[in-house]
């Protein structure tokens, strides 16, 4: 397994849309793998495969404290969503930055697990929007996209200088 490097924004690779997975194979499960180990390094609760430089629908979620309850969707697809809730939402693309985004409050996602099979998981609270999270992801979307266009600004100003200091 290995720590994969994470994409921050601006960056344009994050508004590509991902491509669906054809096969969980050794290549998926190895991203898997490593998307688990980069969210437990981070530390963060979720990642979405674009955010490592992969245009594949993947995504891994652990929203518990002990950090040993490993969610994996791969081409998940939200079929019932009921209800809202606001959350503040981070995201490890956006680092330092968090901001309340609203979204749906109870969830049913369809997606295929690390073993290939399809199930399907009712999801509500933190997890429910962690997924709504992970999925606009694959859409090429952030949660920054939902602030006001000054709000943006500000992140996007912020980000940058942070990574010229980075340099
Ligand atoms: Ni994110």
């Amino acid at each position: 397994m290995a720590i994969r490097k994470i994409l921050h924004y601006p960056d344009s690779r994050l508004r590509r849309i991902a491509e669906p997975v054809e096969r969980v194979n050794d290549e998926i499960r190895t991203l898997i793998d490593d998307m688990a180990e980069t969210i437990y390094d981070a530390p963060g609760i979720g990642l979405a495969a674009p955010q490592v430089d992969v245009a594949q629908r993947v995504i891994v979620i652990d929203i518990s404290e002990t950090k040993n309850d490993l969610h994996v969707f791969v081409n998940p697809e939200i079929i019932t969503h009921e209800g809202e809730q606001t959350l503040e939402e981070g995201c490890l693309s956006v680092p330092g930055i968090y901001d309340n985004v609203t979204r749906a409050e109870r969830i049913t996602v369809r997606a295929k697990g690390r073993d290939g099979k399809t199930f399907e998981l009712h999801a509500s609270g933190l997890l429910a929007a962690c997924i709504q999270h992970e999925i606009d992801h694959l859409e090429g979307k952030l949660f920054v996209d939902y602030l006001s266009r000054l709000k943006q600004q500000r992140v996007r100003k912020k980000l940058e200088k942070q990574q010229r200091l980075a340099m």
